[in-house]
Order: structure tokens, then sequence, then C-alpha cells
């Protein structure tokens, strides 16, 4: 969900990088511990050297949720600033520093087409189904899922969560990341044409029949992440080819067919710590967002990273906050108490959201 972003007024705007850090650094100095800023493995570095916690969105929405501060500045997408909102019971001030940093997935499954593929899944007798959000997803979703006995996962917990979910019901709807949901089902032994369907929310019954349907254990929604799409099969091979020394270890968010040929696969933090653990003089390439591939080349000298894709695979949207968008939301809290940006969840949708966060912070 993507929102105008005001201007920055001229003396931000106007500012050189040098500047802005100062600025940043002077208002986090006079805020001291009334603010904490976060910062997504996908951010850029001028607002990473700012962040009092850097981390995937899982660790991200636990640091939220156990925080004091009074301000919490999240440099991530909308739907982890909302996150954040919600875990805090709307008891903080959160802010996303520009309002045009969506997830073009979570904007892929609108709470009304799943809402009505619901609909339809009932009418054609399917009982017991669990529905399962991505994080990645709008407060309207997680609401919808937590209101019918559901849960939220995120890369790192996407295993223990499906198992639940099997656990408890006869089918997992999955949101809206169909590459998540059918690599994490496959490696836990579920087999792709047997166990599982794709559901096209523009067609009747997502394009299956109702056979197929209630013979199925889990349903993908069919979402998908524009900047993992940018990985191929084909990146693969030529890799192999080149420098057959190469580790490859990729995201849950790029397609199976990439996941399968891969040497390791993971979340951000499994694919930080996983570098990180490794040996000098090692060689990876890496599928994942393109500022997290930079940073950990810059980290790991020793090390050769680089990205599986070798052209470009960025974030445009996490790519929005910027030093300066960072620079204006502290100088006006620091100097003027101006609160710019919050991001305020209504309270059912957060009540209804917090069931699913709260079921899956039990697992995790
Ligand atoms: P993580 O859960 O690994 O932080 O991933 C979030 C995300 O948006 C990946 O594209
Ligand atoms: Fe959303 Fe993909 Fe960007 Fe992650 S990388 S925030 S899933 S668009």
């Amino acid at each position: 969900m993507q929102s105008a972003q005001v201007p920055l007024p001229p003396h931000i705007a106007n500012l050189t990088d040098l500047e802005a850090h100062a600025v940043v650094t002077s208002a986090k100095a006079k805020l001291g511990s009334s603010v904490v800023v976060l910062g997504h493995h996908y951010q850029q570095d001028d607002v990473i050297a700012h962040a009092d916690f850097t981390g995937d969105s899982l660790k991200l929405a636990r640091i939220a949720r156990d925080s004091t501060a009074e301000n919490i500045i999240f440099c991530g997408v909308h739907f982890m600033a909302e996150a954040a909102d919600m875990l805090t019971g709307g008891k903080r001030f959160v802010s996303l520093p520009d309002l045009g940093a969506g997830c073009d997935m979570a904007d892929m499954a609108e709470v009304r087409d799943v809402q009505d593929s619901w609909n339809d899944a009932l009418k054609a007798g399917a009982q017991d189904i669990i529905p399962v959000t991505y994080i990645n997803s709008s407060a309207a979703l997680k609401a919808f899922v937590g209101k019918n006995g559901g849960i939220i996962c995120t890369s790192s917990n996407a295993k223990a969560v499906i198992q639940w979910a099997l656990e408890n019901g006869s089918h997992v709807f999955f949101f809206p990341d169909q590459h998540l949901g059918r690599n994490v089902a496959k490696g836990m032994g579920l087999d792709v044409s047997s166990d599982m369907l794709l559901w096209d929310p523009k067609k009747p019954l997502g394009g299956n029949d109702k056979a197929t349907l209630l013979a199925k254990k889990i349903w993908l929604w069919k979402g998908h992440c524009p900047v993992h799409a940018l990985f191929s099969v084909h990146q693969v091979k030529k890799i192999r080819e080149a420098a057959p020394e190469t580790t490859i270890i990729v995201h849950p968010e790029c397609a199976m067919e990439i996941v399968d040929i891969s040497d390791m696969w993971g979340s951000t933090d499994f694919i930080i710590k996983t570098i990180e653990a490794a040996a000098a003089g090692s060689k990876w390439a890496v599928g994942t967002e393109k500022r997290l591939v930079e940073r950990l080349a810059k980290q790991h000298p020793d090390k050769t990273i680089t990205s599986l894709n070798p052209f470009t695979c960025l974030c445009s949207t996490m790519n929005r906050i910027s030093l300066h968008n960072l620079a204006w939301v502290l100088e006006g809290l620091a100097e003027r108490g101006e609160r710019y940006n919050q991001i305020s969840v209504d309270q059912v949708t957060a009540q209804n959201s917090n069931l699913a966060l709260g079921r899956m912070f039990d697992l995790s």
C-alpha cells in the first residue's frame, strides 16, 4: 500500500549527506531513549548507519513489541510499521520515514479478494481451513487471518507455522507469497502436485475444481515478490559453469526451480549468519535484495560475495527511505515535537491481527 509522501521541506532537502548525517546524530542525541530507530537488512547503508537495531522482519517485530521507547522510527516498509503499531497496542508513535515505502507483494492480496475466495471455498464444502499469512501483508489481511483462527509467519519461522497449521486444520490457505509457501512446504516433505494447489484470485475457486480443492492440503495464493522474481535458473547455471566452487544461497521468496538447485536457502537472517560463519576465501552468490548483498560483501572482504543476478535486484520501495527522510522525521521530533508519517492501525483491526501475531510468537 503506497501513499503520497509530502516533499521534504527545503531546510532538510537541501542538506548535503554530511549535514544530514549530523542532523540525525544530533536529533537522536537530544531524543535519547525516547526514540528507537529500526532498520531492515534491505535498507541503504546511510540509514543503517543510524539504526539502533537491524534485523529481519521477525527480529524487528519482536524488538518493536518489547521496546519501551515512546517513538519508533521504522526504516523498512509499510507492513512492518503497521505490525509495530499493532504489537505496541497503539501506545507508541510509529513513523515510516517515507509513506511510499510499501511492499508490492503485500499489495497482491487485497483483503476483499481474500474474503471472496474464502467464501467460495466454504461454499464448495471445504472445512477446517487455517489461514496463514506471511507478515508481508496488510493489517487488514492479518486481522482476517486472526479472526478466522489463523496465524502469521515470517521467512524465519514459516516451517513451524505451517506445521502448526497442518496440525490444526485440513487445509492451509497461504497468503500472499506462493513461493515461500511452496518452498517451505516442499522442504517439509509435502508433494507439490499431490498436496498443493495454486489459487488464482481472478478465477472461480482460484482456477481449481471442487474435487481438487478438497483433496489438497496447501492452497497457495498467487502472489510473489517482484524483486526475488529477478533471479533465474539460468543465472545459477552460469555461475556453476564459470565458478563451480561458489556456494549459491537464496531467499525462499525465489521460485522453487531456483531454490531446488541452489546449495542453501533461508531467510535474510539465515543468509547473514551462514555467510558470517563461512571460511575466509569462500565464494558466495546470493539470491536476495541488492543492498543486503552489497553490505555483506563490504563486511566480509575476506570472502567473495556477489549477487546471483549480475544486473539489479533492488527493492525500490525499501529504498525510498533515505537519509534525508530519516533526518526530516527525527529533526521534527527533536526540535519541534512534531510527528511526521505516523502509521496507526484502528483498534479492531489491531486486536484481530494481534491474535494471529500472538500465535506466531507463541511458536517462535
Ligand atoms: P525477511 O523476513 O527475511 O526479513 O524478509 C522480508 C522481506 O520483505 C523479504 O523480501
Ligand atoms: Fe516486498 Fe519483495 Fe520488497 Fe520484500 S523485497 S519488501 S517482499 S517487494
